[in-house]
């Protein structure tokens, strides 16, 4: 059967490299791409520059519906957008990455999210979609016809890590990616594959192959007209 669009879900740990795989994988199947953990970065950054103190709840709910979020879903061409002004690479400062875990962790924030994920898997005008994020297997699309739990060992994923982070020490880096995933898998469990979630293990792949691997997945899978 032929469904469009063909809905792509990816989850895994920080350092798995799921971002760059999944945006490469879209690209190489002119499907549009969507990154979750955007918008709960952008999100954290709207309720700060809102005033709001993150760690009262009831005020961060309430920045909730003035918030003005905007992704670029093609793949060559990536943005966010937050009340109308480009953030971009103002969302992966350490300022706002340290500060996610104080929203994302509220059901409220939550709900909010995922109806706006799912809109915007409707909204595609490609032939499909690679969603990506810790919940997008389980809640955000949970019937996406290919659903892909991305994983790498701990040690691949530091590694991974710290070459992309400059100015610190590895050991820093190794430091804020394991506390990142420890309060990240309080919210949601991100770390074993749920029924029907194919695990692609790229502890032995390089970026190519694991990327080959997901557009592989998708062609047997499901097949855009
Ligand atoms: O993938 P990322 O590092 O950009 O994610 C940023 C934060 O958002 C991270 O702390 C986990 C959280 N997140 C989430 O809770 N659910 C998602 N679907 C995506 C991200």
């Amino acid at each position: 059967d032929l469904y469009t669009p063909v809905v792509v879900a990816v989850d895994g740990p920080a350092g798995s490299g799921k971002s760059s795989v999944s945006r490469a994988a879209a690209r190489a199947l002119g499907f549009d791409y969507q990154d979750t953990g955007a918008a709960y970065r952008a999100f954290a950054l709207h309720a700060v520059q809102s005033g709001v103190d993150l760690d009262d709840a009831a005020a961060v709910i309430a920045a909730l519906p003035a918030f003005d979020y905007e992704i670029g879903t093609d793949p060559d061409e990536t943005f966010v957008r937050v009340d109308g002004r480009d953030v971009t690479d103002e969302i992966r400062t350490p300022r706002v990455t340290s500060s996610v875990a104080h929203v994302s962790k509220l059901p409220e924030v939550r709900q909010h999210l995922v109806d706006l994920f799912r809109r915007i898997i409707q909204g595609t005008s490609k032939p499909g979609i690679v969603t990506e994020g810790r919940d997008i297997t389980t809640v955000v699309a949970p019937d996406a016809q290919v659903r892909i739990l991305l994983t790498a060992s701990e040690e691949v994923r530091m590694a991974r890590r710290s070459a992309e982070v400059t100015g610190q020490s590895a050991e820093e880096t190794a430091r804020q990616l394991s506390r990142r995933d420890q309060q990240d898998s309080r919210v949601v469990d991100f770390m074993t594959a749920a029924e029907g979630v194919t695990t692609l293990d790229s502890t032995h792949l390089d970026f190519d192959q694991t990327v080959q691997a997901v557009v592989e997945l998708v062609r047997s899978t499901a097949t855009a007209p």
